[in-house]
């Protein structure tokens, strides 16, 4: 199989990497017609054909809806426009593009687009979850192209039997390689670059472990609601859309021992030794969880229905806005160290960071004054920023010691990240993929707390949309905003 290296990290973004060009491939979209293929997919193949990794590539666009052919290339070209993307190899794709109304659990019309297809085939289920194990299954009754390669969105399956269940189902149809389950916070590159601040430096990685580090945060605040999303977000939650997913695998990146190369075994294999040793803090799913919703406010101008009142939403559902989990990786270098993931919507701030808080220094010479914080690196994943935040004497009265910060500011990535994870796919390299094993780990270490919240053991608060969350939170202290 060939092997991409993943990533070269340079702290100005991400580098490309590999031959360029290649024989035509085809990127079969299923739910061509949906939400998810309009804002991040096309943007994303866009970007990706006019970049100098750009492939030559087959576009078939499939959904229920009976769209025109016209409607179908206004979509890709709009789509392309926000990425500002030109050349020939963005020509070439618009002008071959095609739709096709198609239902998708039905093999004789799945063999009727694979048919279309041109060379290696990448099949993206841009469906709800219950359609996709439906196509699968339909998909076992046709003779798949060579190479065809299933990519996924979150959330895989609904639990973990379901997620093994279904990987069950694809692993009938093509090998674990060709499998990829997408996180699109894999293809941000600030979270790529953990592997460069981490493996490529010698002045951070002894420290990283629970002889020196106190506790360690993963928050993912935004400001948007719920941004008429209620079909999926409703049966889902924070925790589930959030936690589940692209936080655990940001945790991943930033304890897992260091891979020998960057191939996707190696990497992939590290990442899921750290999940396999993850668990809820203390095993107490109730005392380790916080869970809460937002009631009608405002964010700067914007006004915001308060989420109960929100068109599509079950109130009797209880879904959470806001969840906050903490969990230990119990391993000999992390044993001990909490650490707390925290993923909100409607909030006053977009705060988008990982927080490494160190233990003090073991003793303070006599003689200094003033009280020194604890050393907290800061990674942030938008804007993409790393801060370093340190106790320094001077100046002024030379013995004082003040907090002082060492920023460095990232350029953004070459590629968006769902480009960038659509490159993975069409260099058939999935080391930017959740492997199977894996996404049954990141499943049932969330599970408990999802019986004790299903279970009303921990209570749903609430905060105004356009706060910084429930008041009751900040008192009680532990809260990663402080
Ligand atoms: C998605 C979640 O996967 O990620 C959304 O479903 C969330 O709820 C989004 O807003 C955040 O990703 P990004 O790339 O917009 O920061």
């Amino acid at each position: 199989m060939a092997q991409r290296s993943v990533k070269k990290t340079t702290g100005r973004g991400t580098a490309s990497s590999g031959p360029r060009g290649g024989d035509r491939q085809t990127l079969l979209i299923l739910g061509a017609s949906g939400d998810l293929t309009g804002r991040l997919l096309l943007p994303g193949v866009g970007g990706l054909l006019a970049c100098d990794r750009g492939r030559d590539l087959l576009l078939l666009g499939s959904g229920m809806e009976p769209w025109t052919q016209a409607k179908w290339h206004k979509r890709v070209t709009d789509a392309f426009a926000t990425q500002h993307a030109k050349g020939a190899l963005v020509t070439k794709a618009l002008a071959d593009t095609s739709y096709t109304q198609a239902d998708v659990t039905d093999p004789e019309q799945l063999k009727m687009l694979l048919d279309k297809a041109v060379g290696p085939v990448s099949i993206f289920f841009a469906l709800p979850p219950a359609v996709t194990a439906l196509a699968c299954q339909a998909l076992t009754k046709v003779d798949l192209p060579r190479d065809t390669r299933l990519v996924m969105e979150k959330p895989f399956g609904t639990d973990a039997a379901s997620a093994a269940k279904l990987n069950e189902l694809v692993l009938r149809l093509v090998p674990e390689e060709n499998v990829f389950r997408i996180d699109h916070f894999l293809g941000k590159s600030t979270v790529l670059n953990l592997l460069g601040f981490r493996f490529a430096n010698r002045l951070f990685e002894p420290v990283l472990n629970n002889l020196h580090v106190a506790k360690m945060e993963i928050v993912f605040d935004e400001d948007l609601g719920l941004e008429s999303r209620a079909g999926y977000y409703d049966g889902a939650g924070a925790l589930v859309d959030m936690i589940q997913s692209h936080l655990l695998q940001i945790m991943t990146l930033l304890t897992m021992e260091a891979p020998p190369t960057l191939t996707a075994g190696d990497l992939r294999d590290r990442k899921a030794e750290i999940l396999r040793a993850t668990r809820v803090w203390a095993d107490d799913p109730v005392g380790s969880s916080r869970r809460a919703r937002y009631t009608a406010g405002r964010i700067g101008r914007r006004k915001l229905a308060g989420y109960a009142a929100s068109p599509g939403v079950d109130p009797a559902r209880k879904t959470e806005t806001l969840a906050e989990m903490t969990v230990e990786v119990n391993t000999w270098r992390w044993a001990g160290v909490p650490i707390t993931l925290r993923s909100g919507k409607a909030l006053s701030t977009r705060r988008k960071e990982a927080v490494i808080t160190f233990k003090p220094a073991p003793r303070l010479p006599d003689g200094f004054h003033g009280s020194p914080q604890p050393e907290r690196l800061h990674i942030g994943f938008g804007p993409d920023q790393m801060r370093l935040q340190i106790n320094v004497n001077g100046p002024g009265d030379p013995m004082e010691l003040d907090p002082h910060e060492m920023v460095v500011d990232f350029g953004p990535g070459e590629l968006s990240a769902y480009g960038e994870v659509l490159a993975g796919v069409l260099d058939n390299d999935p080391g930017l993929a959740v492997r199977g094993d894996s996404a049954v780990d990141c499943w049932r270490v969330v599970a408990p707390v999802l019986r004790a919240w299903k279970a009303d053991k921990v209570p749903l608060d609430s905060y105004p949309a356009g706060s910084t969350g429930p008041r009751k939170w900040k008192e009680t202290g532990g809260d990663p905003q402080a």
